[in-house]
């Protein structure tokens, strides 16, 4: 019997990275679920991506109610979860140094990149387990890695490190199950966040973020890549 497409949920998806992720996982055959938290934001994203069988719905990752809704809707439209995206991010400290940064920044920050992610595993992995399959992407950053730590955008480094750390802690308690959760770094990207000089592409990373939301059961769990390879926490 052939496997229905997989369902798919990218979280900022009307933008930079997000936006690619979306189009690369729908022309894998996927059903996309674009989500943004600034609805005419998406449905404008949504109109640019007409060819594709992407869907729009609204989001805002820091409302703890939206993802129970969005959940209930992924539910009653689809009846699973496969992928999740945690791609969504803010890096609102850039240069700032960690003696000058304002602790409302480090919350609104961590509200987002961490507990964002946070909150949408916990919402979305029963749903997984139901269904013996999962494959969540937590989009983190060098600026997070212990390996790689140093001064400056503190509030953001602490965001990723954080995720990095979920992802280990949720990977060793779904080791014996089929969901795989991995963190990607997409390197230095040409989005609104990246800039303009930044060397890699929002398709590039695009790609490499759908290569671990689409790996078999034989890939890797629990681990954190950057073009694809392996790096340090
Ligand atoms: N660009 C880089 O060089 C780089 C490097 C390493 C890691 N990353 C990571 O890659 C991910 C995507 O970044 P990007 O470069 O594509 O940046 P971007 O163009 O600034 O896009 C960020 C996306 O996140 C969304 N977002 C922010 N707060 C949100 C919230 N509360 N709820 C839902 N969506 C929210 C934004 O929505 P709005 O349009 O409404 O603001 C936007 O869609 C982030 O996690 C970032 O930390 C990027």
């Amino acid at each position: 019997m052939q496997q229905p497409s997989r369902v798919a949920i990218v979280t900022g998806g009307n933008r930079g990275i997000g936006y690619e992720v979306c189009k690369e996982l729908s022309k894998s055959g996927c059903r996309v679920v674009l989500t943004s938290r600034n609805e005419p934001d998406g449905k404008k994203a949504i109109v640019s991506l007409d060819d594709y069988d992407i869907t729009y719905h609204k989001l805002d990752v820091t409302d703890s109610k939206g993802i129970s809704y969005l959940r209930d809707w992924i539910l009653r439209t689809y009846g699973r979860l496969d992928i999740l995206i945690n791609n969504a991010g803010v890096y609102l400290d850039e240069g700032v140094s960690v003696f000058d940064v304002d602790q409302k920044i480090i919350q609104e920050t961590l509200a987002v990149n961490f507990y964002g992610a946070f909150q949408m595993c916990k919402a979305f992995v029963p749903i997984m387990k139901q269904n013996g399959y999962g494959r969540i992407v937590n989009i983190s950053s060098g600026y997070g890695a212990m390996n790689e730590m140093a001064g400056f955008q503190a509030a953001y480094r602490i965001s990723k490190a954080s995720l990095n750390a979920l992802t280990l802690i949720m990977a060793d308690e779904l080791m014996d199950t089929n969901i795989k959760i991995n963190a990607v770094c997409p390197g230095w990207v040409s989005t609104t966040m990246g800039g303009k000089m930044a060397p890699t592409s929002p398709h590039m990373a695009a790609m490499d973020i759908v290569h671990f939301a689409l790996i078999d059961a034989k890939g890797p769990t629990g681990s954190f890549f950057r073009y694809k390879k392996q790096i340090q926490w």
